[in-house]
């Protein structure tokens, strides 16, 4: 591992100790992996809140209209995990029941709370409206119906934001591109539907229409996109003679996962889109909207690390050095997914042979189980610890029971050593499969 590796891809309060053992938050991660066994994946406090502080900075300093920072839940949630983020005094947004009972029970506020999705079901949206959160981000004209006719029975007015699908192509793994003219998501500036939703939702007693979002991709590390996006809402709500309270230009930014990414740079983020606004709201002589910044992978990626135990290795006919692992795309599926890159490397970083060209793959029965395709690593046994960064969005959120696998344990760590379990292993020997 190279120190930009350190400084960059690892959580902030990674260091090696005098044992030359990965250390996190002053945990040593050979001896979590004793106590608590792999595959298990850690969050370190001190990345998350640096993070959220990086966006919060940007925006005083950028932006001079009013603005918060929402946590996009679906990068990674548990009950306890959203106890955590709610001490950082962000919102939330939530795409499910379930993400929106965690948030309640966690604390939030009703009034720090999205809810997102394009086919919310009626419960989700009875019990939105019933709890009077921030947003409902109504997706289509039969969610704009439905959300209406529900407020009305209830005879309540509910709040929402409308998705905006600006029709524009963003540079990344088309799986998580959101903005396309083709893309399931939103209201479409193009074919005219953003602007019957405006005109439909403003003229609504049942509804409140207090802003605009759009999300329009994820791992983006341009923002022109949304700044291109930004401009188009803005004519688009000012053609419908509507002023927008509230703008929520989605997440989206991009973290780097091996050395060869490009750096995360929120800064370059808010000033981009809070110039567009401000550029908008001047041409408009309307007053700058309150911001919602909507970071998922920002937020969270850098601050979790899997750590796994190497088992069976092996070399392939083409030479490759094939290393399987006790986890896999159970835990991880994003190679799988989207032909993710990730780095590894031991935790005992004593080992100093000759690094070789190798494969990790994962311990289930399928040939796409692979966590990296290739990555530089020593030599290295059978039981030696390998861990790999950036794990903390989209992978334990994205986890599966395939081959009945237990989803791992999740650890929170503190500085000076101190380990709380945000989420134990999964026993599927006590659970409804089993009875
Ligand atoms: N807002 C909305 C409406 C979203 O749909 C998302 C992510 C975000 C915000 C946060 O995006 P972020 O800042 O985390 O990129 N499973 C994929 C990523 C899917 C993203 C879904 N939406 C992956 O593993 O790369």
């Amino acid at each position: 591992m190279t120190d930009s590796d350190l400084k960059r891809l690892y959580p902030i309060s990674a260091t090696i100790n005098s044992k030359n053992h990965f250390t996190i938050a002053g945990s040593d991660l050979s001896d979590l992996a004793e106590s608590y066994r792999t595959p298990f994946y850690i969050y370190d406090r001190d990345t998350i809140h640096e993070n959220i502080h990086r966006i919060r900075s940007a925006m005083a300093d950028f932006y001079s209209g009013p603005g918060t920072i929402a946590y996009a839940s679906k990068a990674y949630l548990s009950r306890k995990f959203a106890s955590k983020i709610a001490t950082e005094e962000v919102d939330l947004d939530v795409v499910s029941l379930t993400e929106l009972r965690f948030a309640l029970a966690a604390g939030f506020s009703p009034d720090r709370i999205h809810f997102h999705g394009n086919n919310k079901s009626i419960e989700e949206i009875e019990i939105a409206v019933d709890q009077n959160i921030h947003a409902i981000v109504v997706d289509n004209m039969d969610e704009l119906l439905l959300t209406e006719r529900i407020a009305n029975s209830k005879k309540k007015v509910a709040q929402i934001w409308l998705r905006i699908t600006p029709d524009i192509r963003v540079a990344t793994h088309p799986h998580i591109e959101t903005s396309a003219a083709t893309s399931k998501f939103g209201f479409h500036i193009i074919n005219g539907d953003a602007a019957n939703a405006i005109e439909y939702a403003v003229n609504s007693s049942a509804l409140c229409l207090t802003g605009l979002h759009c999300h329009l991709g994820s791992q983006l590390f341009d923002p022109l996109p949304y700044q291109i996006a930004i401009e188009k809402m803005f004519d688009l709500a000012i053609n419908c003679n509507y002023t927008p309270l509230e703008l929520s230009p989605g997440g989206g930014w991009g973290v780097p996962y091996v050395e060869d990414d490009p750096d995360s740079n929120p800064e370059q983020w808010v000033k981009a889109i809070s110039e567009t606004i401000t550029k908008k709201c001047n041409r408009y002589q309307i007053r700058l909207p309150k911001l919602i910044l909507e970071s998922g992978r920002f937020i969270v990626a850098r601050s979790g690390v899997a750590i796994y135990q190497i088992g069976t290795q092996k070399k392939s006919v083409n030479g490759e050095k094939i290393i399987a692992v006790d986890g896999g795309m159970s835990d991880n599926p994003r190679n799988a997914l989207y032909q993710a890159k990730y780095t590894a490397t031991p935790v005992d970083q004593s080992v100093h042979s000759r690094k070789n060209p190798c494969k990790v793959v994962g311990k289930y029965c399928e040939s796409g189980d692979v966590l990296i395709d290739n990555v530089m690593l020593p030599d290295l046994n059978y039981g030696d610890l390998l861990m790999i960064p950036v794990a903390g969005a989209y992978q334990l959120s994205m986890a599966s029971n395939y081959n009945l696998a237990p989803r791992p344990v999740v650890l929170w760590l503190e500085p000076e050593g101190k380990v709380e379990v945000l989420q134990e292993r999964e026993n599927l020997e006590q659970n409804s499969w089993w009875d």
